[in-house]
């Protein structure tokens, strides 16, 4: 879809739909007064009913019966005033998309007026993200071709040259965004036997041709060179090669570039049997998106870079398939990963541990600022935080409040849990430094202390195994991947740059 600017009135306009996002309990104003004047109140008339109250996602769709202007009015709904966020306007912007293209409307325009306090430019960023992502299907493996019935354009109405020029700014950033987001749920959603680690390898070059990123991809060759034992292990059930993608950016100032560079790693398991310790087949189809984190961190450098962010960026996805072939790890093995430390392997399932050690491992050569790891690392952060708190752990207060921030302002919110040091007691081995399983207690904190045995820097770990998959949808988040922590990734980078 098209995202345009230009300036005009709204109710001038010749479109298949008007689009406006009101308040809860608010009369019409404004523009669309005027239209509700000229239909003869029926707008007016619909909301003092109680039809349409304005409520958070509520739509509604008027024909109109005159002229030059818009065939259709489409309302949705902030919520109130009183209680607005920005997240309420992405999902009007998505509920609004989505009604029009259920409609098989092919352009719509917007009417452009931010509420108080919010600039031209973040209005835009937001109606336009919220569209863009409501609209986002997965759609390539069907007969039907769906996009042909698509929504073609979003023109947002701007009342003078600088709001023009705002709004430009503003919709420019939002789709660049969406455009991010919804290149990590294509990986992300993709079938294992398509997302191989080889291919998302090809995924990244793609990303890094895109935007002049530097990629390095490490074969299985090189990764025994620098001791990845732990990485490595999980690889060698899988008949496909592992692949350690590097991608960097360098968007910083020269003073900068003396700091070190951030560092995000995102676990890129692309499929998940569990190994030899298998998992249930109920649901194992699921196991797909056990490369969320690595299709985020792919997606958030190549989104960084598109944005000309002021920093410097390596983003690094350790991917493999985790399976119970012939010469696949057992329970009972010991691995030995980059930094020395042996592991006895108790459970195979808990592979995402030993991937991102080695890649924690590798990350200190950069001597980085702050290194943030995304994963769908434990099935116990489902059942602590459920579907919408992504596990947060660290060692640096001030990174974990900066996540804490970055996620509320992306409403991808991040909820810390303890690292005390009496969690550690339950990863350490018998015969081994640690163990990768602690055993059922605080399952999710235990894997995140087991991971801070790899980090000697400012870290936090992102658990993402309850937020990554949508289940039912919700306005501008379609069933499926969710792409989750590439907006809060970007959010918290907007910080560092500004
Ligand atoms: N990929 C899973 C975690 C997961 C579970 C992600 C559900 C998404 C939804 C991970 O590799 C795993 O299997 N973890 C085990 C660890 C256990 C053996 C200590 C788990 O959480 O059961
Ligand atoms: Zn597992
Ligand atoms: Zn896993």
């Amino acid at each position: 879809m098209d995202i345009k600017i230009k300036r005009g009135s709204v109710s001038g306009e010749k479109t298949n739909a008007a689009v406006f996002m009101v308040f809860e309990g608010e009369k019409p104003a404004g523009a669309l007064a005027e239209i509700d004047d000229v239909q003869g109140g029926v707008i007016s008339r619909t909301i003092a009913s109680g039809e349409f109250t304005g409520k958070r996602d509520e739509t509604a769709l008027f024909h109109l019966v005159s002229g030059a202007g818009p065939e259709r009015v489409i309302l949705a709904g902030l919520g109130r005033r009183d209680k607005f966020t920005p997240d309420n306007l992405m999902r009007a912007a998505g509920v609004a998309a989505g009604l029009a293209r259920k409609a098989g409307l092919k352009e719509i325009s917007a009417h452009s007026d931010p509420p108080e306090g919010m600039s031209g430019r973040q209005f835009a960023t937001l109606a336009t993200q919220g569209a863009l992502l409501a609209l986002y299907s997965f759609d390539r493996f069907k007969k039907v071709e769906h996009n042909k019935k698509g929504l073609k354009s979003l023109t947002l109405l701007a009342s003078d040259r600088s709001a023009e020029a705002e709004l430009k700014k503003g919709a420019a950033e939002g789709r660049i965004i969406a455009d991010s987001v919804n290149f990590a749920k294509d990986m992300i959603n993709a079938p294992a036997n398509e997302m191989t680690p080889s291919v998302m390898a090809s995924r990244a070059k793609a990303a890094a041709k895109d935007v002049g990123l530097k990629l390095k991809v490490l074969e299985e060759e090189d990764c025994h060179k620098l001791g990845m034992g732990a990485f490595l292990g999980v690889a060698r059930g899988s008949k496909q090669p592992p692949k350690f993608i590097v991608l960097e950016y360098n968007g910083g100032k020269p003073v900068d570039r003396r700091q070190g560079p951030y560092v995000i790693i995102g676990k890129g398991i692309t499929f998940d049997s569990g190994g030899i310790s298998i998992k249930p087949s109920e649901g194992m189809e699921k196991m797909k998106y056990d490369m969320a984190g690595a299709g985020a961190v792919i997606a958030a450098i190549h989104c960084a870079a598109a944005l000309k962010l002021p920093v410097n960026l390596v983003a690094i996805a350790p991917c493999t398939e985790n399976m119970p072939g012939g010469a696949a790890l057992k329970p009972g093995d010991m691995v030995r990963a980059m930094n020395g430390k042996t592991i006895e392997i108790i459970s195979t399932d808990a592979e995402g541990r030993l991937v991102l050690a080695d890649a924690l491992c590798y990350a200190a050569r950069y001597k980085p600022r702050a290194v943030i790891d995304i994963a769908t690392l434990t099935g116990a952060c489902v059942i602590a935080l459920g579907d919408f708190a992504i596990g947060l752990m660290g060692n640096d207060r001030e990174l974990t409040n900066e996540i804490v921030k970055a996620g509320n302002a992306a409403n991808e919110r991040a909820w810390e849990l303890p690292m005390w040091d009496e969690y550690i007691d339950a990863m350490k081995g018998d015969v081994t430094d640690l163990r990768n399983v602690g055993g059922r207690k605080a399952a999710t904190v235990t894997a995140g202390k087991f991971l801070q045995e790899f980090v000697d820097y400012p870290w936090a770990h992102l658990d993402i195994a309850g937020t990554a998959w949508e289940e039912k949808g919700r306005p501008y988040c379609p069933k499926g991947a969710t792409a989750i922590g590439v907006r809060l990734i970007i959010e918290f980078l907007k910080k560092k740059g500004a």
